[in-house]
């Protein structure tokens, strides 16, 4: 009985804790970090290089650390937070949607998910949309649905592309480090970014689908020419092959457009999601169109969590945030700024497209990061002398003079 009493009241006072946690929006953290270093090493596969910093909390463009420091957060979970993190709406559309049903398997159907596809399909222009769980997964989809609808297992990428690693996104995937370790692959052929000529010598009968990023991410943020896109379209026609754009990265805003491809204004025939579309929980998604849209036939592919009840209303919650607050159009604005901003920092070359932007320093960029953190700002580096910036895309004037102050300063 005096247990009983005793687990409740603990129960009571963790209760308030976590209110005032939320209330207050203070962390009390009893983390010690090294410990927490030692733990992970032996407990987690050694798969990530990680940041010297445990993160407890996250809110807008900000983040604090398991001793309270604030950081502002320019990575943004890798392009996932484009509405910040923990946006009210979306945590009261989990806290929700939690109550009622989480999750049923695609055994059955769910309103959340109908609605969602049907929210993509305006958002894209697509036909049809598959759920998945994250970014590899949507290009795994988008491979299957490939051979599915031309016959063919011919993929072109780009030098320098990322689309995942599981293993079929691993074999489109330009790094050769990334790649050898887990040959054989169903490997691409890679043909030079922006190089209309070398993708109409690489592309021909055999060719099932070009697969292109609008704007290369992971590769330091390289854009692509509105010129080459629409060649590539026609390439890909002439040669009745498919056309798959990846904007896992460049979805939702990041690009000062709803969705990359708009700059180019070439629709492609498959495109695949992830990242910030489920407002920071896993969710991807692949949606098609023309005869791609009518090719998979039941039993051709699944997954068991793939668009479920809560997590396609923190997508739907998500959507909403960027229409309500105007993300995209900020991203745009924002991104001129930043750019812009940049060059006070007289960089090689800054590159971008609304929010997602690369600097190119005469640094080195691995060392400015960690400095940078020792400063309270998250960043990341894409390669030895570039960084790029993907902030939350509710980022302001006042956070970018801040972080390229500090890095201004450590240079
Ligand atoms: C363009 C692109 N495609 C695919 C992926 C893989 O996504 P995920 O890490 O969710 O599997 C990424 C991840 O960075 C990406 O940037």
């Amino acid at each position: 009985m005096q247990r009983d009493g005793n687990a409740s009241q603990e129960c009571v006072l963790k209760m308030k804790q976590a209110a005032s946690f939320e209330a207050n929006s203070e962390v009390v953290s009893m983390i010690d970090k090294n410990d927490l270093k030692k733990r992970e090493s032996e407990a987690i596969f050694q798969t990530y290089g990680r940041q010297d910093v445990v993160l407890v909390r996250g809110s807008g463009v900000k983040v604090w650390d398991s001793d309270g420091k604030e950081y502002l957060d320019f990575v943004a979970g890798i392009a996932v937070n484009n509405v910040g993190h923990c946006h009210p709406a979306v945590v009261e559309a989990i806290r929700k949607q939690a109550g009622i049903l989480i999750h049923t398997s695609n055994l059955y159907y769910t309103e959340k998910q109908v609605q969602l596809a049907e929210e993509l399909k305006k958002l894209t222009g697509m036909k049809r949309a598959y759920f998945c769980n994250s970014g590899a997964e949507s290009v795994e989809a988008a491979l299957k649905l490939t051979r599915r609808t031309t016959g063919k297992s011919g993929i072109v990428a780009a030098e320098r592309c990322f689309h995942g690693r599981t293993l079929g996104a691993l074999g489109n995937t330009y790094k050769i480090v990334y790649r050898e370790p887990f040959r054989p692959l169903n490997e691409a052929e890679f043909v030079p970014y922006n190089d209309t000529e070398a993708l109409k010598a690489a592309v021909t009968r055999e060719t099932g689908a070009v697969i292109l990023e609008p704007v290369q991410g992971e590769a330091g943020v390289f854009v692509a020419d509105a010129e080459y896109l629409r060649a590539a379209r026609q390439i890909c026609d002439d040669a009745g092959a498919l056309l798959i754009f990846d904007e896992v990265q460049t979805g939702f805003g990041r690009t000062g457009k709803w969705f990359g491809k708009e700059h180019s204004g070439v629709q492609p025939d498959i495109i695949t999601l992830a990242k910030a579309l489920a407002g920071g929980l896993p969710m991807g998604a692949m949606l098609a169109t023309g005869s791609a849209a009518e090719a998979f036939q039941k039993g051709d592919h699944g997954s068991t969590f793939a668009g479920g009840a809560m997590i396609s209303a923190a997508a739907l919650a998500s959507i909403d945030v960027i229409k309500n607050e105007r993300l995209v159009e900020r991203s745009d604005e924002m991104g001129r700024y930043l750019r812009e901003k940049l060059q006070s920092l007289a960089p090689r070359e800054v590159r971008g497209q609304g929010l997602i932007v690369g600097v190119d320093l005469d640094a080195d960029c691995k060392t400015l990061v960690e400095k940078a953190l020792q400063k309270g700002v998250l960043l990341n580096n894409t390669g030895e002398h570039t960084i790029r910036f993907i902030p939350p895309l509710v980022v302001g004037r006042e956070e970018i003079d801040k972080v390229v102050d500090v890095i201004g300063e450590l240079l």
